[in-house]
């Protein structure tokens, strides 16, 4: 995969860039082939202050160049980039995004807010890259030049990994998801660590259905100007338990056809995801990893599968009720969050999709 045509790397945006998320996407674009970070943004609050100052760092080192960057407002005036990470709060998000939108700007966004919008691609690249095709939907129905872009709720994120394989070969017609996430997933400073340590809460605010409606509109299919939802029922439960980084997920599925263990480990170790994400700079060499470990994944062991960017599977087995079982887990906030949507903006600029850099 070639970097764009003219040798220069596309200078690109991070609103929110204080945050838990917005430090992960800088840890992702240092030294990226194709994109450099030409501005930072976030609230009012931090507005105006050395990027150093303005936010708490919580990993690795900060990178030089950019601890004194003076950080601006999230105002399409003040920010030039013609591509644009989101990781906002998603109280701001919505408006905010839009206006980007308007202006021009492509933004892949992190936030909630725009997912299910009928015309708004919710993407991950393995998964349905021909949904990026909602783009030019969006464009047309809404009169901008600019679009929004988005990915899944991180743990839609990893659920959805585990099950695009099985849905390709065998058709999903229920799930039963379960999920224990990491701290990481609340953000910074996210949850107390009296309300944590020592315990799980059996509640994450609107999570539940976040991952119910994200997983059929990804793994459904592109029909020309729409994506028709995948027509399975999914249930979810998701808890916050005391780890850092990285979601695990145990899955019940049920198919419109009987279907063993051995034939869905086979389908998920042959996968490879769509073939347009293959190559890309942040693509794994593996989007998914099977394990027939009894005991794995485990949150500890594989969340760095990939560089953060591989779901690991295992525990393949049937279901007395459904018809097999299973535990994925991927990393919250990069596969889950920055790091995807890197891809996905990689993803953009190999079809020619992102405006001149
Ligand atoms: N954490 C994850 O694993 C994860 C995974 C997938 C998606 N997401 C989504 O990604 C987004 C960011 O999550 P996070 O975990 O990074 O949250 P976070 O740590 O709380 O960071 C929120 C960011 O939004 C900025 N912000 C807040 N209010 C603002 C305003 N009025 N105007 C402009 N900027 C404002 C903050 O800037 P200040 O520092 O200046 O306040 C900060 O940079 C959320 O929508 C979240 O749901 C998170």
């Amino acid at each position: 995969m070639s970097a764009p045509s003219n040798a220069r790397r596309w200078p690109v945006a991070i609103l929110g860039a204080t945050g838990a998320v917005g430090q992960t996407f800088i840890r992702q674009l240092a030294g990226h082939p194709w994109f450099e970070i030409a501005e930072l943004a976030a609230s009012d609050r931090s507005a105006g202050r050395p990027y150093a100052e303005a936010c708490r760092w919580l990993e690795g080192p900060l990178p030089a160049e950019l601890a004194s960057r003076v950080v601006v407002r999230c105002d399409p005036s003040e920010v030039r980039s013609p591509l644009v990470f989101s990781a906002l709060d998603a109280g701001v998000a919505g408006e905010v995004e839009q206006a980007f939108a308007r202006a021009g700007r492509l933004v892949l966004s992190n936030a909630k807010n725009h997912r299910m919008d009928a015309d708004v691609p919710l993407v991950i690249p393995e998964v349905n890259a021909p949904h990026l095709a909602l783009l030019e939907t969006q464009r047309r129905t809404r009169s901008w030049t600019g679009g929004i872009v988005t990915n899944a709720n991180c743990a839609a994120t990893v659920a959805a990994m585990a099950m695009a394989p099985l849905h390709e070969a065998f058709t999903i017609t229920r799930a039963m998801v379960f999920t224990m996430q990491a701290v990481s997933g609340a953000g910074y400073p996210g949850v107390a660590s009296l309300d944590i340590l020592g315990n799980v809460i059996p509640y994450i605010g609107d999570e539940e259905p976040k991952v119910e409606r994200e997983l059929n509109k990804m793994l459904g299919r592109f029909a020309g100007e729409t994506v028709e939802a995948a027509p399975m029922k999914v249930s979810a439960h998701t808890n916050r338990v005391a780890t850092e980084h990285g979601h695990l997920v145990c899955l019940s599925l049920g198919f419109d056809q009987r279907v063993s263990p051995d034939a869905a480990m086979e389908a998920m170790c042959t996968w490879r995801g769509h073939a347009d994400a293959r190559g890309l700079p942040s693509a794994p060499e593996l989007p998914l990893v099977v394990t027939s470990e009894p005991d794995r994944p485990q949150t500890r062991r594989d969340v760095w599968a990939g560089k953060g960017m591989t779901v690991t599977v295992g525990r393949v087995r049937p279901d007395p009720l459904f018809d097999i079982k299973l535990v994925a887990l991927g990393h919250n906030i990069i596969r889950g969050a920055a790091g995807g949507s890197v891809l996905n903006a990689e993803l953009l600029a190999s079809r020619g999709l992102l405006p001149p850099a």
